[in-house]
């Protein structure tokens, strides 16, 4: 383990009783940018300073360290992180002016794209931790008590997921029923628009029996659906039982069985890691529930083979209509990136084409952002941004319309939604239909953590609403 503590101070090594003095009670602050994985680290940031004193604050002006878990993601979400580390700044200078200590920590995909750099632009900040390395914030807190400026980036040989702590039973309710578990990391895939396979480094699988322990755990405190990701989480080929590997239909068999789990979700998928034994997962009365995320990113065989994506648009197609056969309900979404390098007129009609053979339950469009040191960054003919700016425009015109009749369609069906918290109004709750719709009803709050039978009577912009039928086991 390489560690750079910046400035030349030596640290201290830790007075060999301290450890078992209680730790004295301290408040954390974490607000996470980006994907659901950056969600899922910033629970576990927060279990594992639990052991060392620190609550979860709302408010960040009564903490005592605030992390900011960030998103490298496109330019402006990089860019965001510094404007808000302007405004930590602040509230860390009001603090001292009152005595008070504040330690402000940089975690996640800047902090690993950026490392030390960070430093040199805000120097309010402590520590810079990469997504690989957030196990050792205690010990970086610890480090940091007399040395300036610690970094931690460097991809671990040990397994941080070894040395995290379990979130207590309170935590997990605190959180609600469904729950993110990371279950694969990292991409070997090199998307020539992409920063992730750098800042999250090389594909790997954690082992089934870990996952499975963490969902035991997860679930014996409440959770009731639990949604397993990874960048590219259908290449799980996790360590399994007697030295064989699982797949993530394996792994989806083996947490299937796990009583009071009710539901199944995993992303997100790339369209070549479709093995068939996941499809045929599919079919059926299974936990796994029929909704995919399953990104494309463009329609257009030129620009996919551009982007590096090794599959066409008629390859997606076709892995859809199989995907349809064994699951005909299933619902898909998708992410697209408009006007990457050399996109055409044409190339964009391709893909406005292939949305509308599709029928997407859900889509997210994305402009083509350049990102350092990726090859799309190189690339000539890059396209205008009020070229961009209008392609996105028709292309949410097209999905808006998509949306709605996806939520149409689901008026006068009765379907099984998981209740999931409080709704809108007094009186209501709210949950989730199988496809991610979210769906208000007038109900008991003792529903919540429950399955239950809904009919849809109504949809708006967002929301579905329904009438309670009967509550299933
Ligand atoms: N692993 C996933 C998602 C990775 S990032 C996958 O393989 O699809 C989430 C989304 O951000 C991507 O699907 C892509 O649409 C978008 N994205 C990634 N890099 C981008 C860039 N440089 N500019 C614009 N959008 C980008
Ligand atoms: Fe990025 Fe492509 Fe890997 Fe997804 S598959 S994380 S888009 S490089
Ligand atoms: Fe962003 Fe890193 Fe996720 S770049 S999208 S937080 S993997």
């Amino acid at each position: 383990m390489d560690r750079f503590i910046s400035e030349e101070t030596a640290v201290p090594s830790l007075a060999p009783d301290r450890a078992e003095l209680a730790p004295p009670r301290r408040k954390l602050f974490v607000k996470s940018y980006g994907c659901q994985m950056n969600a899922y680290d910033a629970t576990r940031m927060a279990d594992v300073l639990a052991p060392e004193g620190y609550d979860e604050t709302k408010d960040m002006g009564e903490a005592d360290l605030v992390i900011l878990n960030t998103c490298h993601i496109r330019e402006r979400a990089a860019e965001k992180i510094f404007s808000e580390l302007g405004k930590v700044k602040m509230v860390k200078d009001d603090r001292a002016s009152r005595g008070l200590v504040t330690k402000i920590a940089v975690a996640g995909c800047v902090a690993q794209a950026e490392g030390a750099e960070i430093f040199r632009r805000q120097k309010a900040v402590d520590l810079v931790v990469g997504p690989q390395n957030y196990h050792r914030l205690p010990d970086m807190l610890r480090n940091a008590e007399t040395a300036a400026r610690i970094l931690e980036t460097d991809f671990p040989i040990d397994d941080k997921f070894d040395h995290l702590e379990p979130p207590t039973r309170a935590k997990v309710a605190s959180r609600g029923v469904s729950a993110f578990v990371t279950i694969q990391e990292g991409c070997d895939k090199f998307c020539t628009f992409c920063v992730v396979p750098y800042t999250r480094g090389a594909e790997m699988s954690r082992p089934a029996s870990q996952i499975t322990s963490e969902v035991e755990h997860l679930v014996s405190a409440g959770v009731r659906e639990i949604t397993l990701l990874g960048q590219n989480v259908n290449a799980y080929h996790g360590e399994g039982t007697n030295g064989t590997s699982r797949t993530l239909a394996g792994l989806v068999a083996e947490l299937a069985t796990i009583p009071r789990l009710r539901r199944i979700r995993y992303m997100t998928s790339h369209p070549n890691d479709m093995a068939e034994d996941l499809i045929a997962a599919h079919a059926g009365d299974t936990a796994l529930m029929p909704f995919l995320h399953l990104p494309v990113q463009s329609g257009s065989d030129r620009i996919l083979s551009a982007m590096n994506r090794k599959h066409g648009a008629q390859a997606y197609l076709d892995l859809v209509e199989r995907i349809r056969a064994v699951r005909p309900d299933m619902a898909l979404s998708s992410d697209f990136i408009v006007g990457f390098p050399g996109e055409t007129d044409a190339d964009f009609e391709a893909t406005l084409d292939l949305i509308r053979k599709v029928g997407f339950a859900s889509t997210y469009f994305f402009k083509y952002s350049m990102r350092p040191g990726t090859p799309g960054a190189q690339m000539d003919d890059q396209v205008p941004e009020d070229v961009k700016s209008e392609r996105l425009a028709r292309l949410q015109l097209l999905a808006d319309e998509q949306r709605r009749e996806f939520n149409a369609s689901a008026v006068g069906r009765t379907i099984d939604v998981l209740f999931e918290k409080k709704g809108r109004h007094p009186g209501q709750i709210a949950g989730k239909t199988p496809y991610m719709q979210t769906v208000q009803v007038d109900g008991p709050d003792d529903l919540i953590g429950e399955v239950a039978a809904v009919e849809i009577i109504g949809t708006s912009s967002n929301s579905l609403f329904g009438r309670l039928v009967e509550q299933t086991s």
